[in-house]
């Protein structure tokens, strides 16, 4: 396959056919991002949306990763479907999602997530979890009865990618490793050793 979004789709589909209790989250990356002081730190997110632009997730913008990529907008995801024998690596650019479309997405989650997300100021330090739970209930009466609007720090980004690698485990450790890079309007295929 040339098209790396083709051949990822087709992987997720196989993913998330797959029993959940041999493969429980088929939608979960790891995506690392790159501190002020050049230093990695990495973390799992749900992959929440896929266009042809690229890889969408939710999160707090103001959390240690909103700062890392407002400071700094390369980042990489990690796939990893150990049933499948698969990985695939993502190298790009994460740009906020539209408003738009946060708002779509936050309108689908459950109220408790929805209160979740007014209420957990993520990466913060939390002295008393007591604290977590107040914040809670000061938020659900402060919505009590009414829809629940997107709190202005919550959102999606997307990840643009530049290089996607395909890796498949093969016998006697010599995997196949495929790496696809923008080229023109389209993208190039080159292997690398495993
Ligand atoms: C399976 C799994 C799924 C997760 N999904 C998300 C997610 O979609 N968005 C999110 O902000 N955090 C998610 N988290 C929590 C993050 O891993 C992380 O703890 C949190 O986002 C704070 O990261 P930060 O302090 O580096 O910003 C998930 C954790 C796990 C284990």
């Amino acid at each position: 396959m040339s098209d790396p979004f083709a051949e990822f789709r087709a992987l997720l589909a196989r993913a998330e056919a797959t029993d959940r209790a041999v493969l429980p989250e088929p939608t979960a990356m790891t995506l690392a991002t790159v501190g002020a002081d050049g230093a990695p730190s990495a973390r799992i997110v749900l992959l929440k949306g896929l266009d042809d632009r690229g890889f969408v997730f939710f999160t707090n913008y103001v959390s240690r990763k909103g700062g890392e990529i407002a400071q700094h907008a390369d980042v990489a995801l990690v796939f990893h479907w150990q049933p499948l024998e698969r990985q695939v690596r993502v190298e790009g650019r994460a740009e906020m999602v539209s408003d738009a479309e946060s708002d779509a997405y936050f309108a689908t989650r459950a109220r408790d997530s929805q209160i979740g997300a007014w209420a957990s100021l993520q990466s913060e330090p939390l002295a008393d979890d007591s604290l977590l739970d107040e914040r809670v209930r000061e938020m659900e009466r402060r919505f009590a009865g009414r829809e629940m609007p997107r709190p202005p720090h919550w959102g999606g980004y997307r990840v643009i990618p530049s290089r996607i690698e395909f890796w498949s485990g093969r016998a006697h450790r010599l995997h196949e490793r495929r790496v696809f890079e923008r080229a023109g309007n389209g993208w190039a295929m080159h292997r690398v050793f495993p």
